[in-house]
């Protein structure tokens, strides 16, 4: 099933309508209600939608609630059947410090076309499309990445930048792209926007690496899709509860490695509005009762990725 084009516009108001829902909310210092803010609306314009759909990634399970959780239904149940995987705010910390780079993230695709996967760390590794394709892998060590990369770009490796989380868990990683004399991008938060900063010359990263939620490597790689770029995931499953969730929801080998297109699978739409400005769009600005917000979003079948700028009057 391809998604048909007003479908869109239905889409990019869900991210952006959460976004303005933060609005109020940023820089209180209170990441519990700017993130119950955005789901809430998040939830209540979802359920407006003439669709049976189903949450594959979200956040937390049936216990977890208020929190868009995995497996809950959304919708009027009469129109498409469709998976969908939600970060209403992602970055909590930089909505509550009011700092750059929250956004609120929604990817849909039909049913059983989007990974299912439970709320865990995931290994990632991201390149554009300028890289080709067997050049990197996550099985590679990051020497061989990096000289791979460097080589197809014909670049020496001090001009390569690589993205990752500013993580201690980073620090063998780190300490390796340091003696490489690699140049680093250290995000404090966001990795959903830190993988898609390979889909563009401009940002100046050459490869987006390491550890963060599995969650928001399945969101990056829808987006990753339409960009044409390269993902692969594999999930770490390190407590026993992690382990029994993942046998329940049917992955059998838990050391599996996840190409892009096992996790995203035919068409998607993948919108990200902006809650504060960061370096993918701009946050909400209020002018009295007018919001406007920028949302990125992609559909993967149009070969669609644009900016939209929307006004709201509230
Ligand atoms: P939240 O918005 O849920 O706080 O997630 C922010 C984030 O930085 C993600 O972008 C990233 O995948 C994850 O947290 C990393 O987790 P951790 O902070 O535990 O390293």
């Amino acid at each position: 099933m391809i998604f048909k084009k007003d479908f869109l516009d239905k889409i990019i108001n869900i991210t952006s309508s959460a976004a303005i829902a933060c609005y109020p909310h940023l820089g209180k210092k209170d990441k519990v209600l700017v993130d119950k803010a955005a789901t809430d609306e998040m939830r209540k314009n979802l359920n407006q939608l003439d669709i049976n759909g189903e949450v594959v990634i979200g956040e937390g399970e049936l216990d977890k609630a208020p929190m868009l959780y995995i497996g809950e239904k959304l919708g009027t149940g009469k129109g498409l059947n469709i998976d969908i995987a939600v970060d209403p705010l992602e970055g909590t910390n930089f909505a509550a410090n009011n700092l750059p780079g929250a956004l609120s993230v929604l990817s849909i695709s039909s049913k059983g076309n989007l990974f299912n996967a439970p709320e865990t760390y995931m290994n990632k590794l991201a390149v554009g499309k300028d890289v080709p394709f067997d050049a990197t892998d996550l099985d590679f060590s990051i020497e061989k990445n990096i000289k791979n990369i460097a080589d197809s770009k014909n670049k020496d490796l001090d001009k390569i930048t690589a993205c990752l989380l500013d993580r201690p868990r980073h620090k063998e990683i780190i300490d390796k792209l340091k003696k490489l004399k690699v140049n680093l991008r250290l995000i404090t938060d966001g990795d959903v926007a830190g993988a898609l900063l390979v889909t563009d010359k401009k940002y100046s990263v050459d490869i987006f690496l390491g550890v963060g939620g599995g969650p928001e490597g399945v969101l990056a790689a829808s987006a990753l899709d339409a960009f044409n770029c390269k993902f692969q995931g594999r999930f770490l499953f390190k407590t026993e509860e992690d382990i029994t969730r993942a046998k329940k929801m049917g992955i059998k080998d838990l050391n599996k490695k996840y190409d892009l297109n096992e996790i995203i699978m035919g068409d998607s739409i993948f919108s990200a509005t902006g809650i504060t400005t960061g370096d993918l769009v701009k946050g909400v600005t209020r002018n009295d009762n007018e919001f406007v917000t920028e949302t990125l979003v992609t559909h993967k079948s149009q070969n669609l990725i644009k900016k939209i700028e929307k006004s709201t009057i509230i």
